[in-house]
């Protein structure tokens, strides 16, 4: 057969991809901006020269990097046959696609492996890579490792990705690019507080609205690993792909593995550009929720553990006459459940607690205009649970029962891992869930998950792959059985925010602290990947219970107020004023959902890091809704200007705060002008000189419209 050969250009709006295939290898030309249709280009030309120490041949990084054609850096494909066929060459068999699609094949005789790699480029510029490795062989193929890698130019020298902790999710950390590998790596069982999200490389000093930028996000709820290697030869790449136990993934004669979808976006308009091209992509899914996202009301830190009818109802009452949309009633409802230590697994609604079940709830919610939503967990089990006395053996441990072995993985909460790759469990869990779908008038669940799922097994073997397919194929069968029922991924807050989760939930829990100061950066970084209306953001109690720092309502609020906004805070309690001004503050919301649904995220690039300037604008510019906050003390006594970015620099727009700071928020002897009087102004100069920073104490906000003057 021969080989393949040729370029394929692959472009998605402002965006090319260029691939060549010769002499049966196969490697990325170009990712970034959009070249001409056909562009002038002829392979050999770019065929570097040979250094001396090196290879007889000139030696590139291949599409899949193989030491099999000289590869010294990380090889993109890992595995063996016990020790044999550890390094594949990889030969291009086929090529086909369109103008914005590519699937390669490639046959590893050596290895008796056929591989084929996916390239999507959409109209937004999102690139979306994927592999299968197949065992073409007769005995068994053990997988270590498929990585997708895509070559970033030279002048990418700098990268950040994220890290985080338990409520405090998504820190951004930067360094130079270097020679080595610098990778993150999620060992969680689950996505994990700490996960990259996105890991990219830029051109030195890239900002939210400047420089070039190349990232790559992984879509999977596993293990998982993302990296930027520079190798010797001066090339750098950036990579993504599962983690792997040993022997996690053993392909028997016929048997084949999908890795994961990487997600890549290049812009040359910073990282706001990147996350356009995510959010343009993920609106335009046909499963993308288009519904006004319901103002929420969750009861988890209103009253805990503590519910009953009466308390629930008077919560309900006060929420709707707030102008909240959709109750949902958080841990605590089912059987045995009277705090953290038991009853996981047990998803019967506790007769105890509520004598007629749900329905007299539900009805008094329903009854007042409201959805209802429910917490759920299934994924795990207590050993105090009925579910556990009755089926032990449906606890994901690391040694098999049947070998006498009954060493339980560390608990986290008191609670342990439900072994879904278990039929029997899996199914279970499903008919129990299904059945409360079924029974009670449920527009909404809250998917828990809240424990790092270490030494997962199943039958004494790593599982933590198959737990994880396991878990979408519940969440697909449910979904599937009640369509009209949204689901919001939840994992100890924001433990379990990625693509491949979202492909399946509507909604993501970023954190389960409500303290604003710390939502700030927390929504700012999750929005770089999920657009805001997928984020829920809370406005909690006055002081938070995660910190302990008390805020005034008016910023809690601003805080919440470009996201899926919601409620957690017992507001029967509420001071008046502050009910009154989360009314205002919900019906702000409420106008402007449309547009932080549908618009571009805005983070304005500050050169002073205690205020930030975050805003929507509508695609047409027509339209923006910024929040300013001041975050702490400025270093100066008159801050920076407040700059609007994103809009049309040629229109002028009409400029209101739209939620001012309090009186005992504000600092100075006089504020500018423009806080207290509409006024108008051009895009340019919004967007270049700014307009006098408010003079705020820190932890305050303000809230500003803008809308565009009829031609
Ligand atoms: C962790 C979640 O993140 C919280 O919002 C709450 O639902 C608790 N679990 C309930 O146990």
């Amino acid at each position: 057969m021969t080989a393949p050969a040729g370029i394929h250009h692959l472009t998605g709006g402002d965006v090319s991809l260029v691939l060549e295939v010769a002499g049966g290898d196969a490697r990325v030309l170009h990712w970034g901006e959009r070249l001409p249709d056909a562009p002038a280009l002829d392979p050999a030309l770019l065929v570097p020269g040979r250094p001396h120490s090196s290879f007889d041949v000139p030696v590139r990084r291949s599409l899949i990097a193989q030491p099999a054609r000289g590869w010294r850096g990380r090889p993109g494909l890992r595995g063996d046959r016990d020790g044999r066929g550890f390094s594949p060459r990889l030969v291009a068999t086929d090529v086909a696609g369109t103008a914005h699609t590519c699937t390669l094949t490639f046959t590893a005789a050596d290895a008796e492996l056929d591989v084929r790699v996916h390239y999507e480029l959409t109209a937004s510029g999102l690139l979306l890579v994927g592999g299968t490795v197949a065992n073409t062989g007769d005995d068994d193929y053990r997988l270590q490792a498929f990585d997708l890698v895509l070559p970033v130019p030279a002048r990418a020298t700098e990268m950040m990705d994220l890290a985080g902790r338990w409520s405090g999710e998504r820190r951004p950390q930067r360094r130079p690019v270097q020679q080595g590998v610098w990778t993150r790596q999620a060992r969680h069982g689950r996505t994990g507080h700490d996960a990259a999200l996105l890991m990219a490389a830029g051109t030195p000093a890239f900002t939210f609205r400047r420089g070039e930028v190349w990232a790559a996000h992984l879509g999977w709820s596993g293990d998982h690993e993302e990296f930027v290697e520079q190798t010797a030869d001066g090339t750098t790449a950036l990579g993504a792909g599962e983690l792997l136990d040993g022997g996690e993934i053993v392909l028997h004669p016929g048997e084949s593995y999908d890795t994961p979808t990487l997600y890549a976006a290049w812009s040359d308009k910073g990282l706001d550009g990147v996350s356009t091209r995510f959010h343009s992509w993920l609106r335009g899914r046909d499963a993308h929720p288009t519904a006004p996202r319901p103002v929420t009301l969750n009861t988890w830190e209103a009253v805990y553990f503590r519910q009953n009818l009466t308390d629930l109802a008077e919560l309900a009452d006060r929420a709707a006459d707030l102008g909240i949309e959709r109750f949902v009633l958080d841990d605590g409802w089912f059987r045995s459940r009277r705090d953290d230590t038991a009853g996981l697994g047990d998803w019967f609604v506790d007769e105890h607690t509520w004598p007629d079940g749900l329905t007299p709830l539900i009805d008094h919610v329903r009854g007042l205009g409201m959805q209802f939503g429910l917490w759920v967990e299934p994924e795990m089990v207590d050993v105090d649970s009925d579910l556990a006395r009755a089926h032990p053996d449906w606890i994901s441990t690391p040694r098999p029962r049947a070998d006498g072995g009954d060493r339980l993985a560390v608990p986290w909460r008191h609670q342990h891992v439900l072994d879904l790759v278990n039929p029997d469990a899996w199914a279970w869990v499903y008919d129990r869930i299904h059945a409360l779908l079924r029974d009670n008038r449920i527009d909404c669940l809250k998917w828990d998950d809240n424990r790092d799922d270490v030494e997962l097994a199943h039958d004494g073997r790593p599982s933590t792959h198959a737990q994880t397919l396991a878990l979408y194929r519940l969440l697909d069968a449910l979904r599937a059985a009640h369509p009209h029922v949204e689901i919001e991924s939840c994992s100890s807050g924001g433990g379990r925010v990625d693509l491949g989760i979202l492909a399946r939930t509507d909604r993501v829990w970023a954190s389960d602290t409500n303290d604003a100061l710390e939502r700030q950066h927390i929504q700012r970084f999750t929005s770089l990947v999920v657009p805001p209306e997928l984020i829920g953001a809370h406005v909690g109690p006055p002081r938070s219970h995660t910190t302990g720092r008390v805020h005034d309502i008016s910023f809690r609020a601003a805080t919440a107020l470009i996201a899926h906004m919601g409620v957690e805070w017992d507001i029967r309690r509420a001071a008046p004023a502050d009910a009154d001004a989360l009314r205002d503050a919900i019906a702000l919301h409420k106008r402007h959902r449309d547009l932080i649904a549908t618009g571009d995220m805005v983070r304005v690039d500050c050169a002073d890091p205690s205020a930030t300037v975050t805003g929507v604008v509508a695609p047409d510019r027509r339209r923006a809704v910024f929040v300013y906050a001041r975050l702490t003390a400025s270093a100066f006594e008159t801050p920076e200007p407040v700059r609007f970015a994103g809009l049309d620099r040629e229109a002028t727009y009409t400029v209101q705060v739209a939620q001012p700071a309090p009186r005992s928020l504000r600092s100075g002897l006089a504020q500018p002008e423009w806080l207290d009087a509409e006024t108008v102004v051009g895009g340019a100069v919004l967007e270049t000189i700014g307009l006098p920073a408010p003079l705020l104490h820190p932890a305050a906000a303000v809230v500003v419209e803008l809308s565009a003057a009829t031609a």
